[in-house]
């Protein structure tokens, strides 16, 4: 088994205790950020973003680890986040120099994933990766990313 592989069974079941743990909801996030970017060397921004029941048609920023970022809300269809909502599936930009739309948080950011989480067939979030790697992101890190959004769904 490949160490990536390792890594990633060991992050799943660590996931799966912050899920089940005693923590509210916000704690049991930002424990799968804290997680997920102390872990992976590529993932130098993780948050989630939450579909809004008060404002329609917005993600709002909901936990996060790394640098605080000024796009707290994005409209479906705007930036990277607000494309995966439109599109429904994960949103891979391996060079985001090359993404016209696009909501840059920092110059040191080269790629960005993003992973829609969904709860009987509607989005209610997102897993947003942002890495200060050029094209880090391979089908490994896709199937990963899916299963934690899978895990966390329930969470939402
Ligand atoms: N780059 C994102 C905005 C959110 S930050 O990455 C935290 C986008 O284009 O939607």
């Amino acid at each position: 088994m490949t160490k990536k592989r390792e890594l990633s069974i060991f992050l799943i079941e660590k996931i799966r205790e912050i899920v089940d743990s005693k923590l509210d909801k916000a704690g049991k996030l930002k424990g799968i950020c804290k997680l997920l970017r102390d872990n992976v060397s590529h993932y130098d921004w993780v948050g989630f973003y939450l579909t809004d029941n008060t404002r329609e048609n917005e993600l709002v920023l909901g936990p996060f680890e790394g640098k605080p970022t000024e796009h707290v809300r994005i409209p479906y269809g705007r930036g990277i986040c607000g494309q995966a909502v439109e599109l429904r599936k994960t949103f891979i930009v391996q060079d985001v120099s090359k993404e016209t739309n696009y909501l840059s948080c920092s110059p040191k950011v080269k790629s960005e994933i993003v992973i829609p989480i969904f709860e009987n067939g509607e989005i209610v979030g997102e897993l947003d990766i942002d890495s200060h790697t050029p094209s880090p992101f391979t089908d490994e890190d896709r199937e990963f990313l899916e299963k934690v959004c899978e895990t966390v769904s329930k969470l939402l």
